[in-house]
């Protein structure tokens, strides 16, 4: 009876152990996914409340998934980060131009001076409700498509996911009329037989048996064509990654930004 007891408590240690673990190499994993989006974009490391760009000739964006004002996510993002504060936000004067240029997909930045300021400010003033807002706008229009999508090509490793993420991030959007969707297709269509590689994981791409990795090289290439190379510094810092082997981010991710540095992605 004794000994059961403990060994049931000790199942339940063990069982709480194994269910803990995950969650904080989770959020670890998702740190570092989240950081080298960052340096993909802007060459920084954090992109939620300290990166913003704006021009009167091409509107602003901002935030971990580049939000924009002609494309109407970064006003769903102020909308939610409203929406779960008191009321009053920084960009309150802006709400009426950040509503009139989403609907009507402006790029025009005028009346927008100062929104980066308030942007920063937000992430100053209210980090982790205006993090979440942004995540949360994130995972439904872009992370969460690309989730989707890495499942059913069966990726395994979180670089390839990151890819796909960042696709979705930069593609199909804007100026950049080419989808993540169209990008996914047309590196698949390339793999006319069996493609054999080193990764140890194996896709089933249009019934060929094709190694992870050298799809989603062949998926950094493609996008870059089809883009017009749209990112030299994305294609050339993730093909620095794949080089380097480490595929999976249960341990700091080290790589080259186009301009010579090395940077450290890590939780
Ligand atoms: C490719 O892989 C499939 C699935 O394992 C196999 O049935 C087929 O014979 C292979 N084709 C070639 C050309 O090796």
């Amino acid at each position: 009876m004794k000994l059961s007891a403990l060994a049931a408590g000790l199942a339940a240690v063990a069982s709480s152990l194994v269910s803990a673990a995950p969650t904080s190499n989770q959020q670890c994993a998702t740190t570092i996914n989240n950081q080298i989006l960052s340096y993909m974009t802007d060459g920084s490391k954090s992109l939620y409340d300290l990166s913003c760009y704006g021009a009167n000739s091409y509107g602003y964006w901002a935030g971990i998934a580049r939000f924009g004002t002609s494309e109407g996510d970064m006003l769903q993002v102020i909308n939610k980060y409203k929406a779960g504060g008191s009321g009053r936000t920084e960009f309150d004067k802006y709400l009426p131009t950040l509503q009139k240029y989403a609907k009507s997909k402006s790029l025009s930045g005028k009346g927008l001076d100062g929104l980066c300021v308030a942007w920063v400010r937000a992430g100053a003033n209210n980090r982790a409700a205006f993090r979440a807002a942004q995540d949360e706008v994130a995972q439904a229009l872009y992370f969460g498509p690309a989730s989707d999508m890495a499942k059913k090509l069966g990726l395994r490793f979180d670089i390839s996911k990151t890819i796909l993420q960042d696709g979705a991030i930069h593609n199909g959007r804007g100026v950049v009329k080419v989808s993540l969707a169209d990008i996914v297709k047309a590196t698949s269509a390339k793999f006319t037989k069996n493609t054999s590689g080193k990764s140890g994981s194996t896709l089933n791409i249009n019934g060929r048996k094709v190694d992870e990795i050298e799809w989603i090289k062949k998926f950094l290439s493609v996008k870059d064509s089809m883009t017009k190379g749209s990112c030299p510094g994305c294609l050339y810092s993730y093909r620095d990654i794949i080089s380097r082997g480490r595929y999976n981010y249960n341990e700091p991710i080290k790589f080259k930004l186009i301009g010579g540095i090395t940077v450290t992605a890590s939780c």
